[in-house]
């Protein structure tokens, strides 16, 4: 009774001085971490401190603003530096955190801050951080990868400081022990496996039994008056079928600005199969044409067509853009050398090395070596590893290109919300200094990737089991362009008006839908919402949904099983479906959204090449004007994205959560673009 009466005392104390910060959502991370013991008093803990940026909503606008024809401000992006200083916090801020730890008795000295002020770190003893935050650490065990991390079900901030805090970490998301003084630390396992959240363009064809790509396909009656190279893209997707689909011109142009760029990690493309490629599906682009590889912390490439990690998806990124922009050059940013990038894509692909590396000010430190990543699941070099790179973290080395394509991702819910807040809004950094980012939405209907948080790839919660649609991340950031997949049938010619990405694999087996839904971290943004009110009014799926509330813990609440208030994606969409590719020299049919997101990257960079032309700048992001003007692009009315047991969404006429707004229609396109300042 008396050590009852004690511990409540105590929670009431604390709790009149602090507040609540963070918490754990327990039926989305209990798949993912098992609690294990408490964190030894003394391990030495790697607190850091996420400072609340500033101007956000500013910086928002301004892109906004940056990216809506009727503004007075379109067109006008910033530098580099202007974005620095637009979100630098203010000197009270880090004082007022500052003060906080030093109240508390941190020893001044181990407290470094970032060059921009971003982030407060200090290397302490367990019990004095449970003390700082109101917390009891544990460890956690990652139940597919086995590693150890710490962290806590929730956290506490006195009032005054909170404010100037996005999040801090150990927390509700974890870290490593620095220094165990009397535990061995287990080291993680850098396995070679395949990433579970790859947006894989699975193998198909001659693999597992349907006929391969050379088969004797039959031509479809409607073909017989076309030329021979487009005559059957129902079955063999190629360059020649998607310039006829989207009317796109053959590149012609090589500028110094316009090479669009892709992101790799954990997959490396081989210069003999993307020369094959070249030979079998584009015959104006010499062989031997190979990309710009931008090496970002020991990324290398190209590898030999043998290699384990040419995986598929850098070889078809690399075909599809070299084939559509020649004799533009095109860039890889290879990221992660490869001890770290399959073990981040395995588990934890935050793009902040990346980022890392176009903005420095999101990773550098001035002192003690330590940076703003997030060293649990952010790569730390040097990396002392076999194999591993050696040299110090990029920061800001490269400017960013103009266009960019990731075909990565998984679950937005992998990770806390201030997380992604803060890694979405580098995003929207990278749109106000004018860069489009076009992001593949996924290949797994309104589920996820199977095995990201559930075995379904479904979420739990609010009594539900495995039921309600989990969303992408990166698609569902609003800063960024989602790309969903389109494909035509058999007996469908490029005069058909194409469906939304549905196939069979593995003889009937498994499926690729393509992705979509809504956000449960992202409301809708201001150029979305008139466009989804529309959806809603017209073609309400008349599932059961839930509103999800700002800390998204009430995710299928009532039965819901999508949160109807959020961001919904794709935003657009274009053919992924049965491109033949030579990969180790074998040549299968692949599909997924991955296809899609490098074909847009290809046709924003022929769009911005004649806007070069004209004088003007890059068209950066591009939702705004999209939205606005949806008849720029083939609305998509056929196919739907079931998953998680229910029928998902309907493409129904305009924009949908399966297919966006459709796929591009370049002489309209250009036109629009070419009329806009
Ligand atoms: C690549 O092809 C070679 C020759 O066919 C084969 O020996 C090798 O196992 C293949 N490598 C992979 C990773 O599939
Ligand atoms: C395109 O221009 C770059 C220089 O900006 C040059 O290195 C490259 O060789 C050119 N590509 C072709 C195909 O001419
Ligand atoms: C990062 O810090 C290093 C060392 O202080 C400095 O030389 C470098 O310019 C900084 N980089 C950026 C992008 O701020
Ligand atoms: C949830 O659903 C899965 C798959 O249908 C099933 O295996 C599991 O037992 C269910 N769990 C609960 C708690 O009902
Ligand atoms: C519409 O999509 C369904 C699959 O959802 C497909 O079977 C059918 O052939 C498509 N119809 C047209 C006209 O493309």
């Amino acid at each position: 009774m008396y050590l009852i009466n004690t511990i409540l005392c105590l929670v009431l104390f604390a709790s009149a001085k602090h507040v609540l910060h963070e918490e754990r959502q327990p039926q989305v991370y209990d798949s993912l971490w098992r609690q294990a013991e408490r964190v030894h008093p003394d391990a030495i803990v790697p607190l850091r401190i996420g400072l609340k940026q500033y101007n956000l909503e500013h910086g928002a606008e301004r892109l906004l603003a940056i990216s809506d024809h009727k503004s007075k401000d379109y067109g006008k992006h910033l530098t580099f530096d202007e974005v620095n200083e637009l979100f630098a916090p203010p000197a009270d801020t880090v004082n007022a955190v500052r003060a906080w730890l030093l109240e508390h008795g941190v020893d001044e000295r181990l407290i470094a801050h970032s060059d921009n002020k971003g982030w407060l770190a200090a290397d302490i003893p367990a019990k004095d951080a449970e003390a700082l935050l109101l917390t009891d650490l544990f460890e956690y065990e990652d139940s597919k990868t086995g590693r150890i991390r710490i962290g806590c079900e929730r956290y506490h901030l006195p009032a005054h400081v909170r404010e100037h805090i996005d999040y801090i970490t150990p927390g509700v998301k974890m870290s490593p022990v620095l220094k165990k003084r009397n535990l061995e630390r287990k080291l993680p396992s850098l396995g070679r496996r395949k990433n579970p959240n790859w947006h894989g363009d699975q193998w198909h064809g001659n693999q597992h039994g349907s006929p391969p790509w050379n088969h004797h396909w039959p031509l479809p009656p409607a073909a017989h008056g076309l030329p021979p190279e487009v005559r059957n893209c129902g079955v063999n997707i190629t360059p020649a079928c998607y310039r006829a689909l989207y009317r796109l011109p053959v590149g012609h142009i090589n500028d110094s600005v316009n090479s669009p760029a892709l992101f790799e990690q954990g997959d490396y493309f081989a210069q003999s199969d993307v020369s094959q490629f070249l030979k079998m599906w584009a015959p104006n682009v010499p062989p031997s044409t190979a990309p710009i590889v931008l090496g970002i912390d020991g990324g290398e490439a190209p590898v030999p067509a043998s290699d384990p990690n040419n995986g598929g998806e850098s070889d078809i990124d690399v075909d599809i853009v070299i084939s559509l922009v020649y004799p533009q050059s095109v860039l890889v940013y290879q990221v992660d050398d490869e001890n770290y990038a399959v073990a981040e894509l395995s588990k934890a692909n935050t793009f902040n090395t990346f980022l890392d590396a176009l903005d420095g000010s999101y990773c550098n430190y001035t002192a003690y070596g330590i940076t703003g990543n997030s060293p649990e699941y952010d790569p730390t070099y040097p990396d002392p590893a076999d194999g591993g790179y050696k040299g110090k973290l990029q920061c800001g080395i490269y400017k960013p290109a103009r266009v960019i394509s990731i075909s990565y991702g998984e679950s937005e819910l992998d990770f806390p919300k201030n997380y992604v807040q803060r890694q979405c809004n580098e995003f929207m950094k990278l749109g106000l200094q004018g860069t489009t980012v076009l992001i593949a939405s996924g290949d797994y209907g309104v589920a996820g990737y199977p095995g990201d948080i559930t075995p379904s790839g479904c979420l739990s919660g609010s009594g539900q089991n495995q039921t309600i649609y989990n969303t992408d991340y990166l698609s569902n950031c609003p800063w960024v362009t989602s790309v969903g997949g389109s494909r035509l049938y058999p007996g469908q010619t490029i005069l058909d008006r194409e469906s939304a990405m549905e196939l069979e694999l593995d003889s009937g087996r498994a499926f690729f839908r393509n992705s979509g839904g809504f956000s449960n971290y992202y409301t809708t943004p201001s150029w979305q919402k008139s466009t989804k009110a529309k959806y809603f009014a017209e073609h309400d799926p008349g599932h059961p949904y839930y509103i999800a509330n700002a800390d998204a813990s009430n995710i299928g609440e009532n039965g819901g099983i999508y949160n109807r208030a959020g961001r919904g994606y794709p935003d657009v969409s274009a053919n992924g479906a049965y491109l033949p590719t030579p990969i180790n020299g074998t040549v299968y049919r692949f599909s997924g959204a991955s296809l899609a997101a490098p074909l847009w990257a290809s046709v924003i960079t022929l769009l911005n090449q004649q806007r070069t032309i004209a004088g003007k700048g890059p068209i950066g992001f591009i939702n705004p004007i999209l939205y606005s003007h949806p008849w720029v692009l083939n609305d998509i009315v056929n196919g739907t994205n079931a998953g998680c047991g229910s029928s998902g969404f309907k493409a129904v006429p305009g924009w949908d959560p399966v297919t966006g707004l459709g796929t591009p229609n370049y002489p309209k396109m250009l036109e629009l673009f070419l009329s806009l300042p």
